[in-house]
C-alpha cells in the first residue's frame, strides 16, 4: 500500500487563503482598528510594518551633542557611509521630519544604527533628541539616501573640511573606511571640548590613521580658503569632501573653483542656501483648512508646520522633492533663486513647500 504524501506547494494556498479568511473576521471584530494596528503595537518593527525604529540610548558627546542609537525595522537596508536617514518624531504633539547623517560601524552585531544630533538654539527637533527624548521612544523613518558618499574607487588621498555637527557624516565614513591611507581632516569647533568625536578622532590622529588639523574658532577664528591651503600644501591632489555651515562651503566652492579643481570638491548641505527674501502673506491650506501669515522669508513648510498642519517633506533644503504640492492660486518665491511662481485660480502649479515663501496671498493645495 503507498501513503499519499500532500505536496507542500499545494498547502500554501489553501493556508494563505485560511489566513486571509481569519484575518478578515478579525478585522470585522477589531473595527474600527484593523489587525494591522493591533500588530503594530505588540510589534511595530515587524516586517511588512510602515518603517520605524526604537530610540534604544541617548549617549551625550558634548555639552549640546548627542549619539541617538536606534534600533530600526525589519525591512531596514543596509546604508552607505555618509548617507542620512529622515527621522519622523512627534515633537509637543506635532509629527516632524528632519534628516540625520548616519554615523555608525556597518560592524555592529545589534542590528542598530547611530546618528549624532547637534542641539542649535531654538531647534525643535534637535533639542528634543537631545535633552528630552526617552530610550524606548518609536520614530519613523526613511530608508537611508544621499550621495555624499566616497566613490568605488577610493581615492590616494583624502580631505574632509568639517565644522561643528559637519563632522557626522565624515565620521561614518572614517569608521567604515579604514582603507583610506592618506586622510587630511581639517575641522573646526568652538573649542576643544566642542568637538563631537574629539576623543576617537584624536586616537585616530595618534595612530597615524588621519592627519588632524582642529581649529578651535572661539580663542583661534575661523579658517578660511586660504589658510586651509598653507595648512594642506598638496590640496589640489586630494579629492575633497567639506560638510558645514553654509558659508563654509560657499567659500571652499570659490576657492576650489578658482584653482580649477571644483570637480574635486563634494559638500554636504545642512540647510538651504536662501538667496532672496520678499514680502509675505496669508497661505491658505485649501484641505486642511487652515490659513496662517507667512513671512517672506519663511519656508512654507516650516510655517505650516509651526501653525500644527502636518506637511508632506524631505531633506528640507530643495533636494528630494518630497515636499511638493500644487501652488492653487497666488504667487510663491524660491527663497535660493529668487523667482517668483505664480498661479491663476485652477491652476496646479507644483512648489517645493521647503524652499519657497510666500509672496503675497496664496492658496496650497493640501
Ligand atoms: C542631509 C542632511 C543631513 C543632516 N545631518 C545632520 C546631523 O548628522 N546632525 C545634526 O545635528 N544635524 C543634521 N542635519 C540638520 C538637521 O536635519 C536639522 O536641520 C537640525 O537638527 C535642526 O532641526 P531643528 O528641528 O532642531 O531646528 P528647527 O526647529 O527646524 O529650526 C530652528 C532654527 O534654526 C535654524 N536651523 C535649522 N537647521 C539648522 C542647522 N542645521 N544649522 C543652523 N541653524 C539651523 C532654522 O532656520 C530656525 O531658525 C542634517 C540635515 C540634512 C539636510
Ligand atoms: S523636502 Fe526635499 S525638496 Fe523639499
Amino acid at each position: 500500500m503507498t501513503a499519499t504524501v500532500p505536496r507542500p506547494t499545494a498547502a500554501k494556498p489553501a493556508l494563505r487563503a485560511l489566513r486571509d479568511r481569519v484575518l478578515r473576521v478579525a478585522e470585522l471584530v477589531t473595527t474600527p482598528l484593523l489587525p494591522a494596528d493591533y500588530l503594530d503595537l505588540v510589534d511595530p518593527l515587524r516586517s511588512g510594518a510602515a518603517l520605524r525604529g526604537r530610540i534604544e540610548a541617548v549617549l551625550p558627546e558634548t555639552r549640546d551633542a548627542a549619539t541617538v542609537l536606534i534600533r530600526p525595522g525589519s525591512d531596514w537596508q543596509t546604508h552607505r557611509p555618509g548617507q542620512y536617514v529622515r527621522i519622523g518624531i512627534d515633537v509637543d504633539g506635532v509629527r516632524m521630519w528632519r534628516a540625520y547623517s548616519i554615523t555608525s560601524d556597518l560592524g555592529r552585531t545589534d542590528g542598530c544604527f547611530t546618528v549624532t544630533v547637534k542641539a542649535i538654539p531654538g531647534g525643535k527637533v534637535s533639542n528634543h533628541l537631545v535633552r528630552s527624548v526617552r530610550p524606548g521612544t518609536l520614530v519613523h523613518l526613511d530608508q537611508a539616501t544621499g550621495e555624499f558618499c566616497l566613490p568605488e574607487q577610493r581615492p590616494a588621498k583624502a580631505l574632509f573640511v568639517t565644522a561643528g555637527s559637519g563632522i557626522t557624516p565624515v565620521m561614518g565614513m572614517l569608521r567604515n573606511h579604514p582603507e583610506l591611507t592618506d586622510v587630511v581632516l581639517v575641522h573646526s569647533a568652538p573649542t576643544a571640548d566642542d568637538v563631537v568625536f574629539g576623543a576617537e578622532l584624536r586616537q585616530l590622529a595618534a595612530e597615524g590613521r588621519i592627519r588632524l588639523v582642529e581649529q578651535h574658532t572661539d580663542t583661534a577664528g575661523m579658517l578660511d580658503a586660504g589658510a586651509i591651503a598653507e595648512l594642506v600644501p598638496d590640496l589640489a591632489e586630494r579629492a575633497t569632501w567639506a560638510c558645514g555651515p553654509v558659508g563654509m562651503l560657499e567659500m571652499l566652492e570659490q576657492h576650489w573653483a578658482a584653482a580649477g579643481i571644483a570637480d574635486r570638491l563634494y559638500t554636504e548641505r545642512f540647510r538651504p542656501k536662501v538667496l532672496v527674501t520678499g514680502e509675505g502673506g496669508t497661505v491658505t491650506f485649501t484641505k486642511n483648512g487652515t490659513s496662517l501669515e507667512a513671512g517672506g522669508a519663511t519656508p512654507i513648510l516650516d510655517a505650516a508646520e509651526e501653525a500644527g498642519v502636518l506637511m508632506p517633506s524631505g531633506c528640507r533644503m530643495g533636494i528630494c522633492y518630497g515636499c511638493v504640492l500644487p501652488l492653487r492660486e497666488g504667487a510663491v518665491r524660491d527663497l535660493r533663486t529668487g523667482e517668483v511662481t505664480t498661479a491663476a485660480p485652477g491652476d496646479g502649479v507644483l512648489v517645493q513647500t521647503c524652499v519657497s515663501a510666500a509672496a503675497g496671498a496664496c492658496d496650497i493645495d493640501h
